[in-house]
């Protein structure tokens, strides 16, 4: 994509200088873009350059040697320049600008690009990063890299004959302030480093807010040093492997070996390493629900007496279609002053340590059917007048809205926190759907968009009998059509939106990266660029040229967009199934002879009726020549299936 075809040549001299003109002009075009210009996100304006810019060992930074977050920001450049390329950029003499690339804050530069925003001009000379605030300098950088060649990625040195980067003048700014990924440290531990390392990548498109669910039934992540059992117990759970959700009960004295936590200085650590990159962390304390943990280590702290383990993946919730109880209570008591004491210890030390305007609590998915059955609930019912067991949630979610408060920062929670009333100041994080955002956004309230079936990267990519099991699939499509502002909404609610990464089924990082590219690219792209530049066709453009960028960094990402998508209905008694890709010009090669497909086998063209005796439909994807994404084994009893569901 992208290229230009030599056209044919005809013997005709008019039609020969009228080829001689085209060719020209296809090699100006070529020499005008050395590599293909591939932003993600897109920028708001981009112009190309006639012109372009050799790196080379002598080329010189140019910066103001006594601004620390600019010089920080030039470092940040020049380590990567000088792994990849072996160059080391030396500083510029004052006023120098030949052969240089200079970082200039200029307050009066172009106040419409905010303090995130950035102007950058590649000229034959030189290259000028231009912006009000060292913030918009870090994201012209990540353009610039974007601009270089893909070896840029590297993590040895590449001997390149040039390293070109082509002409252009952009102008740059996000539309949203709030650009988050969410990492869910909790299901499966992700060390201190793994963390760096997604803030690294997370920062090349430009996100700006790290979200840590750093609490679960199946973990407590972070050391609170007035409440040590919360990690001592807290955070260690018997090793298990398979699919999260349905492993066996482990035995009463199984090593729970499985684990670990932040300590404090690991968060300051994790909290500078992100500032350094403009980044803000979010801590999530997830509560009432989804503190298994929290009542393992402390059981008073739940309305039910008994003794708690620290989930290990096995069975403990009953989920119906749309709705849920708890097989172990796994919440915390809204009815004992116990817990709001315990909160307050927990929120005072989550306060000192991250320097985030907001604290995450949560209050997602809590079941109520233990609290039902709770005298203290009931007193507190009657006590406080609540008519019912969201009031009584609305209750507690007040209550933590204060101690959070006292602490000086504010309070946000997932949206079903809007259920029996609203806390009066609280942001909502509107996950399940955008439906509960849109009202919180009504009634005056900070909303983060979240919505499940565009942003939620713990889901399938694409088909079940390829992809790991998730009970679910959220395509790359799905997750381009995100759009954070709903129909009617005032956008100045909206504070921005965020993908989030759920760790039930991701036991590593490979597969956290796996999971997260490129659908993290549409949602960079949706919450940074003008709604209007976005492009599906030349987003995927960009999408592949990443892919071969990320090979090069060794970083792993889904080819799921290339896989087809399975439609099986029945005619009569006839299975047929239809079949079609995201990316358009793709070819479809299949079979039904147990046999694998290449391009040489039938290409799908139209609705194939599945041969009666045929036990599985084999497909593979080709671009050209080339195959595409995996070969996908289909069982036909998996198609029947699906053909009957829909009947
Ligand atoms: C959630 O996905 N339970 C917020």
């Amino acid at each position: 994509m992208g290229e230009k075809h030599p056209q044919r040549i005809k013997t005709n001299m008019k039609q020969i200088s009228l080829l001689l003109t085209s060719f020209l002009i296809g090699t100006m075009v070529i020499a005008q873009t050395p590599n293909d210009i591939a932003i993600i996100p897109q920028p708001v304006s981009l112009e190309k350059k006639s012109a372009r810019f050799v790196l080379s060992s002598q080329t010189k930074v140019a910066a103001d040697a006594k601004n620390v977050d600019v010089q920080r920001v030039v470092r940040l450049f020049t380590d990567k320049v000088k792994t990849a390329t072996g160059f080391t950029l030396a500083a510029a003499a004052p006023g120098v600008k030949a052969n240089a690339i200079s970082f200039t804050l200029n307050k009066t530069a172009d106040k419409a690009i905010g303090k995130e925003g950035y102007i950058l001009d590649v000229t034959a000379t030189g290259v000028q990063v231009t912006a009000n605030d060292a913030a918009g300098l870090f994201y012209g950088v990540q353009t610039l890299i974007q601009l270089l060649p893909k070896e840029i990625e590297s993590q040895t040195v590449v001997k390149k004959a040039s390293w070109v980067i082509p002409g252009v003048h952009i102008t740059d700014y996000p539309r949203f302030a709030w650009r988050g990924l969410m990492f869910d440290v909790s299901r499966h531990f992700f060390t201190k480093q793994e963390v760096k390392d997604y803030i690294d990548d997370m920062v090349k498109y430009k996100y700006n807010l790290l979200h840590l669910h750093l609490t679960d039934d199946q973990g407590w992540r972070i050391e609170i040093k007035s409440l040590p059992k919360l990690t001592e117990v807290g955070a260690w759970r018997v090793e298990k492997t398979g699919t999260f959700g349905t492993f066996t009960p482990p035995a009463e004295n199984e090593p729970r070996t499985y684990g670990g936590f932040y300590t404090q200085e690991d968060i300051k650590e994790l909290v500078k390493y992100a500032a350094d990159r403009f980044v803000n962390i979010l801590p999530e304390v997830d509560v009432p629900g989804h503190s298994m943990a929290v009542v393992a280590s402390y059981p008073e702290l739940s309305c039910t007496p008994g003794t708690y383990r620290v989930n290990s993946g096995e069975k403990f919730m009953q989920w119906g279609e749309g709705t849920f109880s708890a097989l172990v209570d796994n919440t915390l008591c809204p009815a004992n002053e116990k817990v709001y004491e315990a909160l307050d210890k927990v929120f005072t030390e989550v306060a000192q340590l991250f320097p985030f305007e907001y604290i995450h609590m949560g209050g997602d998915e809590c079941a109520k059917n233990f609290w039902e059955k709770s005298d203290a609930i009931k007193a507190l019912m009657q006590k406080e007048n609540l008519k019912d067991m969201h009031e009584v949630q609305s209750y507690f979610v007040k209550r933590v809205e204060k101690i959070i408060e006292s602490k000086g920062k504010k309070m946000l929670g997932w949206d079903e926190i809007l259920e029996g009333g609203l806390a009066p100041n609280a942001a909502v994080m509107s996950w399940r759907g955008s439906k509960g955002g849109a009202e919180a956004a009504k009634m005056q309230h900070e909303v983060v968009m979240s919505p499940n079936n565009n942003v939620y990267i713990d889901l399938m990519q694409g088909d079940g009998v390829i992809e790991p099991p998730v009970y679910k699939s959220v395509r790359l499509t799905n997750s381009y059509e995100f759009e954070p502002v709903p129909e009617g909404v005032d956008p100045k609610y909206i504070k921005g939106g965020q993908a989030n990464l759920w760790t039930e089924q991701v036991y590593n990082m490979r597969h956290a990266q796996y999971m997260t590219w490129p659908r993290a690219f549409a949602v960079a792209e949706s919450v940074w660029s003008p709604k209007e530049k976005k492009n599906w066709n030349d987003f995927i453009r960009r999408v592949e040229n990443h892919f071969t960028r990320f090979d090069v960094a060794e970083i792993k990402y889904a080819p799921s967009m290339y896989e087809p998508i399975f439609n099986a209905s029945k005619d009569g008694e006839q299975l047929k199934v239809e079949m079609s890709t995201e990316v358009q010009g793709l070819d479809i090669y299949y079979s039904f002879d147990n046999s694998f497909p290449d391009r040489f086998y039938p290409k799908y063209t139209q609705a194939l009726k599945v041969p009666v005796d045929a036990v599985s439909l084999k497909v593979i994807t080709y671009r050209g020549a080339a195959p595409v994404g995996r070969m996908i084994v289909m069982p036909v009893a998996e198609l029947k299936k699906r053909a009957e569901k829909k009947k």
